[in-house]
């Protein structure tokens, strides 16, 4: 676990330009000093991420939101107030401070909180805004421990800390309130159901984070094995039949089949409670690579509460494959 030694080393590494990989609540983040261009763009080279994809820039609490963007509406103020910190993500009007090398060219910016006792004492000591993407290489899992970030970036990294395993397990939910009508970019950590307890009015929800940052392939959060998406209760035979036709296969075994045998080169079995399910999710795939499958059969959760984040990412991680 971070020291506050450790704390103080990953706010002078940042100052001087580097990268720090650090805990949140939902996923590790690769930090950089969002306010220097140079720093920015080595997360994207960390990462082999395109340029053109923004980053979203951590604050230490929703009172700096006002030195980030151009203005603070209503309804921005209001889910800061209520969800933050939290596992949430307000697209807002970039502010001057913050270069373009961080949003992508975009002239907005992607801002939150985040709900982590060693990321606040890092924005703390640090004292300004830390642009992070997930810390993991560009399409794959995003990682939910420091051993994880070590595996995948290694030497690309300055700095790991260490702050245990991420209690949410997927990304934030974004939010873009540039707009009369706040929309969904990516479900995640909050659900859409407390957003609209809270707006008092439901919210248009876009499948896919990509709807401002076009022409990339769909395929992202996947691990290294094909991911296939059935009907659950096709999961058992469907993992019979690659199996038995020549493939290591690996099955997010769902909860309502808990116990039943199935050929397969390894099972999970995914958890009743869709906050564990969430918070096992991209452990449960590394596993599953880790253990040499290269076939994945899996099925969608019921799309409510957490379960529409979980359904975003296996849909994600089932989409077509950059070739090569
Ligand atoms: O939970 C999280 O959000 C984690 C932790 C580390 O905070 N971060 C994360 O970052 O998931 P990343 O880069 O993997 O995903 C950020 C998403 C991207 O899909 C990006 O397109 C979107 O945020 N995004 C960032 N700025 C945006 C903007 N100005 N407009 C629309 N989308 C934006
Ligand atoms: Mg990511």
């Amino acid at each position: 676990m971070a020291t506050s030694g450790d704390l103080e080393k990953a706010a002078g590494v940042l100052r001087a330009g580097g990268l720090v990989a650090f805990p949140t609540e939902t996923v590790y983040g690769l930090g950089a000093n969002a306010e220097d261009p140079a720093a920015v763009a080595r997360v994207f080279q960390a990462k082999g991420r395109p340029s053109d994809h923004p980053l979203i820039v951590h604050i230490g609490g929703p009172e700096q939101l006002g030195d980030w963007v151009e203005d603070v509406p209503a309804t921005a103020r209001l889910l800061a107030g209520r969800f933050w910190p939290g596992a949430l993500t307000l697209v807002l009007r970039r502010g001057t401070r913050v270069p373009r090398e961080a949003t992508g060219g975009l002239e907005t910016v992607a801002v939150r909180v985040p709900d982590h006792p060693v990321a606040l004492a890092l924005l703390s000591a640090f004292g300004g805004g830390v642009a992070a993407p997930s810390a993991n290489r560009f399409g794959s899992v995003s990682p939910t421990t420091a051993d994880h970030v070590r595996a995948e970036l290694g030497d690309a990294v300055d700095f790991v800390l260490d702050g245990g395993p991420c209690e949410v397990g997927v990304e934030s939910t974004i939010v873009d309130v540039t707009g009369d009508v706040p929309s969904v970019l990516r479900p995640g950590g909050v659900t859409r159901e407390d957003l609209e307890a809270v707006l008092g009015r439901p919210l248009a929800v876009h499948s896919t984070s990509r709807v401002r940052v076009p022409g990339q392939h769909p395929s992202h959060y996947a691990p290294r094995a094909r991911v296939v998406l059935v009907e659950p209760e096709q999961v058992v035979a469907e993992a019979r039949l690659a199996q038995e036709s020549g493939h290591r296969v690996g099955v997010l075994l769902p909860s309502a089949f808990a116990g039943v045998p199935v050929r397969a080169h390894a099972v999970v079995e995914v958890p009743r409670s869709m906050d564990a399910y969430a918070r096992e999710l991209y452990g449960s795939l590394r596993e599953l690579d880790r253990r040499g499958c290269d076939l994945v059969v899996a099925s969608l959760p019921e799309e409510e509460g957490l379960g529409l984040a979980i359904a975003n990412r296996l849909r994600r991680a089932a989409g077509p494959r950059r070739s090569g």
